[in-house]
């Protein structure tokens, strides 16, 4: 029985004023929501960082995609600003040492941990990894912007990686809108990030509906 899909909206924004007043608008329909953080190196782009977010007063879930060269530099300003998941890069590392290293890292600091792979990089990657996680997240553009086109062929590797985990929250994110979102659910993501086709909607509790109706 394939878990029921949930939407957590991306929370992509250049400044703590742009992040609090996105969250202000999202904080009565979403439970859980994405937070993009970049450093410029990982990924060709910037964000408000996890240490600008600090004293965050909400009920929403906040995961935090870490596009981040070091993630283990960030786990205890997501803690400070209340994070509940970090979601690291496989491609961050590639050392499954390190990657060992860092789940128990973020174990150690109470937050749940999630891993993501970035569309050029097989499922295979995560195999050895798939019991040390909360949650997966398959890349469907490649990471930095807002507003990019789903990648078909990504959505393969959440059928391989569902048949290999099929009790595990497998995330997709990045052009998820009204006619991808059903696609990536067929395909066994049972986690929708969404940007765009949720603010660019006609109201927040729209954009999030149009997703799993
Ligand atoms: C891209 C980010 C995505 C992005 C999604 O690097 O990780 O979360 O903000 O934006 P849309 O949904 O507009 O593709």
């Amino acid at each position: 029985m394939a878990k029921h899909p949930e939407v957590a909206p991306a929370l992509l924004c250049k400044s703590r004023a742009e992040f609090l007043h996105k969250l202000k608008q999202i904080e009565h329909v979403a439970h859980r929501a994405q937070v993009d953080v970049m450093d410029g190196v990982f990924v060709p782009n910037t964000t408000v960082q996890p240490k600008e977010l600090r004293r965050l007063k909400t009920r929403v879930k906040l995961e935090i995609q870490l596009m981040v060269k070091h993630p283990e530099e960030y786990l205890h300003d997501c803690c400070a600003m209340g994070a509940w998941m970090v979601i690291f890069h496989y491609e961050a590392t590639k050392n499954a040492t390190k990657i060992k290293s860092f789940i128990n890292q973020a174990r150690a600091h109470k937050l749940k941990v999630g891993m993501a792979i970035n569309p050029r990089t097989p499922a295979s990657a995560l195999k050895p990894f798939l019991k040390l996680v909360d949650l997966i997240l398959v890349m469907t553009v490649q990471p930095g912007f807002g507003g990019q086109k789903l990648i078909p062929a990504t959505l393969k590797k959440v059928t391989q990686l569902r048949a290999w985990a099929p009790k595990l929250d497998i995330e997709v994110d990045g052009g998820i809108n009204a006619t991808t979102a059903p696609l990536a659910i067929k395909a066994g993501a049972n986690v929708l990030v969404a940007g765009n086709a949720i603010f660019k909607a006609k109201t927040i509790k729209e954009g999030i509906s149009a997703l799993i109706s």
